[in-house]
Order: C-alpha cells, then sequence, then structure tokens
C-alpha cells in the first residue's frame, strides 16, 4: 500500500522545544515540515494526514496556530494528530488545553488520531528568575517518546 502524505504544521519560538519534537516525529513519518506562514492551506487537499504542532503559551497554543485552525478550510475525514511542549508536560491542565484544540480541529472535520504532550525547557516569566525550569526537555526520552507516537501514528493509518 502507498505511505499516505503526511504535513506537519508548527510554531515553536522559545527554546525551540517543539520543533525538536516535530523533526522527530517527521523524520519517522517521512512528512513535510512547515511553520504556519510557509503554507497556502489549499495545498493541504494534496495530504491525507495532518499534524499539528505547538509550544503553550499561556494555556493556549502559538497564536499562529491559532489562526491557522481558524482559517482552515473544512476538511472533513482529514486524519490529524496533535502534539504539544509545555512547562506542565502532562497534567489534567494540559489535558484539558487538548480537549479545546482537539475540538476545535474536528470541527473543521480534522480526525483527530493522537495527542503527545512533551515537557519543554521554560524560562518564561518568574521562572527565569529561578534558572528556568525542565532543564534538558526534551531528553532523550522525550525523544524516544515522539519516535514512538510516530510509530503508533503510522501503525494506525
Ligand atoms: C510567553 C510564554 C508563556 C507560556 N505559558 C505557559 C503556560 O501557560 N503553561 C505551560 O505549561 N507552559 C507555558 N510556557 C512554557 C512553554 O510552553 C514551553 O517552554 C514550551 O516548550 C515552549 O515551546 P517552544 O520552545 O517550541 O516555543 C510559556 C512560555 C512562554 C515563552
Amino acid at each position: 500500500m502507498a505511505k499516505p502524505k503526511i504535513i506537519v504544521v508548527f510554531e515553536s519560538y522559545h527554546h525551540h522545544n517543539t520543533e525538536t519534537i516535530a523533526r522527530i516525529i517527521v523524520q519517522r513519518l517521512q512528512a513535510d515540515l512547515y511553520k504556519t506562514e510557509q503554507i497556502d492551506p489549499t495545498i493541504l487537499t494534496e495530504y491525507e494526514v495532518i499534524g499539528i504542532g505547538t509550544g503553550i503559551y499561556y494555556s493556549k497554543p502559538h497564536e499562529k496556530i491559532q489562526s491557522f485552525l481558524k482559517n482552515l478550510p473544512h476538511l472533513t475525514g482529514l486524519k490529524s494528530f496533535l502534539f504539544t511542549t509545555s512547562g506542565c508536560g502532562n497534567n489534567a491542565y494540559i489535558q484539558s488545553i487538548f480537549t479545546k484544540i482537539v475540538s476545535e480541529m474536528e470541527q473543521k472535520g480534522l480526525q483527530v488520531i493522537d495527542c503527545l504532550s512533551v515537557k519543554g525547557r521554560d524560562t518564561f516569566g518568574p521562572y527565569k528568575l529561578l534558572g528556568g525550569i525542565n532543564k534538558g526537555h526534551p531528553d532523550l526520552k522525550d525523544l524516544y517518546n515522539a519516535e514512538l507516537f510516530a510509530h503508533k501514528i503510522l501503525s494506525v493509518l
């Protein structure tokens, strides 16, 4: 069976944590990787799967990911996945943010297969004074988990 065409759209700037995870995932999936401003949403019809990756800022995805999702045409049945990096990593708070993003994705007709949440180095605001949190993250284990996540995505396509 032919390999499905996969695109990953991401935003990442604080410590490029999300970009690090995105690169692992696209390598495993042999996917195309773009930042939001590099793509015209009409090209999405060429793909069978779209991955969205973003850091979490003020409890939300990057504002460019927010407007990307808002302006996305209806893409019924396009398979999709989501990954984030954040100071919190993975807890109930991040799960509640996932629920909101997934709901927006589903409103655009995307069929969300799976989500991955990764701890990222965070030196924002008061954390800067304390030397930051999550030093070394994403670490080797995080990269391995990203690899496993991509593997899992491939297995259900
Ligand atoms: C302006 C700003 C706001 C942030 N707000 C949150 C937040 O609300 N919750 C959280 O868990 N982490 C927060 N963080 C930490 C980032 O989510 C974390 O560092 C993430 O890995 C950044 O991704 P990036 O390096 O790909 O940009 C914030 C970081 C910045 C710079």
